[in-house]
């Protein structure tokens, strides 16, 4: 099959200080033994950031985005949309994004960005479905699996495009048409990119064993507001499309991030600490809640916060990762961390991604005690850790080791913060606005 482009791939050298490998290396040193206690506010989410910043190419009216997280990956998805012509104005201090892509010079994605991060893909949907052309480079993100995107292009094709995949890049064409699709697995950035084909399409989409992550109804909502008729029942799975001739602007304040939110809860779990999550959704963080009881957690509920406290030794717990609304992946890594220190044997078993354990050799140099099998990790507690060096191999296992620190002995150097940086924003400082001790600096060397 040869590549239906009409663009060539724009290959202008481009670098981004936030994500491009540093020339110095930046690394947190964090300091174990503080118990965390105090009140954090949660920004928007990163996951939902992503797929509403690509939609923002559906039209040619001006989207303003609220509460937009200052994180690399948006940062770089910003750059990318730059590079194929949209205005962009970002007022990071607003937590504010405004997007216009009425001028879009190209159908193709600057390979440089777009291999930085998973999140590339996502511009693939909306350039298809709004100029009938879109290709990209294979899309890059954290490594915890192959990562195919099949559920992508069977998606795209089903809606009538033609769809190569040549040398690592990805391209699709054509004029969209409403179908019936059955994923095969309810990839959540597959279902995003379907559902942003499909909203331009003539006629009717109905996508079953879709995703209903938090991030991709709020991706749907987002939609709505730009005058695309979308309908859902969570329950059975399914998104029905009615496509519209065109899209127009919205004002749209972004979901808060119920992974980094997590994170924090994990934090004041590990610590035995008090720690408050405020401006979240509870009811997004149900599978999480429920885990941190039975792991000895007590557990206090809000409209629009939550509080863990810790005032008794944890005791251990299985824990089986689940498309939402069952436990998250992204906190399959955080939430192992903690469990090293409760008492006696919790089995951790990844089913959603096959290659997302290997942080766990970090943990045990730290002196945990955890066998890993395949998918499966027991974990058997509680241990001392101890600090020493240790990399964030991708961006929740920086996590991991981060909170691993605030439990050890002495003090952890985490290699890799700006692997960290690219999903968390200023999360080196919040921990230490709870009680942490600890500090970001800079390593003299390039790293090998
Ligand atoms: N899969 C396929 N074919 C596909 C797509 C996915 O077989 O075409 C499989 C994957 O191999 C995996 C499973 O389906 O085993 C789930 O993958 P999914 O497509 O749902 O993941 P994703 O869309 O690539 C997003 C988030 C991830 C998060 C997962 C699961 C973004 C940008 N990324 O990835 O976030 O872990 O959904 O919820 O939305 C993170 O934030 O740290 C992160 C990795």
């Amino acid at each position: 099959m040869t590549l239906a482009l009409t663009d060539s791939p724009v290959r202008s050298p481009i670098v981004n200080p936030v994500v491009d490998p540093p020339s110095r290396e930046r690394i947190y040193v964090l300091q174990g033994g503080a118990r965390l206690s105090g009140t954090v506010q949660i920004g928007g989410a990163k996951n939902a950031a992503l797929p509403i910043l690509a939609a923002t190419l559906l039209t040619a009216d001006t989207c303003t985005l609220e509460n937009v997280p200052d994180i690399a990956d948006v940062r770089v998805m910003l750059d990318l949309l730059r590079h194929m012509g949209a205005e962009v104005e970002h007022e990071a201090a607003l937590s504010r994004v405004t997007v216009c892509c009425a001028d879009i010079r190209t159908r193709t994605t600057p390979d440089a960005l777009a291999e930085r991060f998973r999140g590339s893909f996502l511009v693939m949907g909306p350039l298809l479905a709004r100029f009938g052309q879109a290709s990209t480079a294979r899309p890059g993100g954290c490594n915890i699996g192959s990562r195919p995107v099949d559920v992508h292009s069977k998606g795209f094709a089903a809606l009538g495009a033609q769809v190569a995949n040549v040398d690592h890049r990805f391209a699709a064409s054509g004029r969209l048409r409403g179908a019936n699709i059955l994923l095969d697995v309810p990839s959540h950035t597959g279902t995003e990119n379907i559902i942003m084909a499909a909203v331009l399409a003539e006629g009717l989409t109905v996508i079953d064993n879709a995703s209903i992550e938090p991030e991709v109804l709020e991706l749907v909502q987002f939609l709505r507001s730009l005058g695309a008729r979308i309908a859902w029942a969570s329950t059975a799975r399914q998104l029905v499309i009615q496509g519209v001739p065109r899209l127009h602007g919205s004002v749209y304040r972004l979901m808060p991030d119920r992974l980094e939110a997590g994170t924090y809860l994990l934090a004041g779990a590990i610590t035995r600490g008090d720690v408050t999550v405020e401006r979240i959704v509870p009811d997004h963080l149900r599978s999480v809640m429920g885990k941190l009881v039975e792991v000895g957690a007590t557990i206090e509920e809000h409209d629009h916060s939550v509080r863990v406290v810790v005032d008794r030794p944890l005791r251990a717990a299985d824990v089986h990762t689940y498309f939402y609304p069952g436990f998250p992946t992204d906190l399959q890594q955080p939430f192992t961390a903690l469990l090293t220190q409760a008492v006696g044997e919790s089995i951790v078993q990844e089913t959603v991604f096959e290659a997302r354990m290997t942080y766990a050799y970090e943990l045990q140099r730290m002196g945990a005690d955890i066998r890993v099998n395949g998918s499966t990790a027991v974990v058997t507690g509680p241990s001392v850790l101890h600090g020493t060096t240790v990399t964030a191999q991708d961006l929740r296992a920086g996590a991991a080791v981060m909170l691993a620190a605030l439990a050890a002995e002495g003090d952890t150097r985490i290699r890799g913060a700006h692997t960290v940086e690219r999903g968390y924003n200023r999360l080196i400082e919040n921990l230490c606005a709870l009680g942490a001790v600890g500090h970001a600096e800079w390593l003299e060397s390039a790293p090998a």
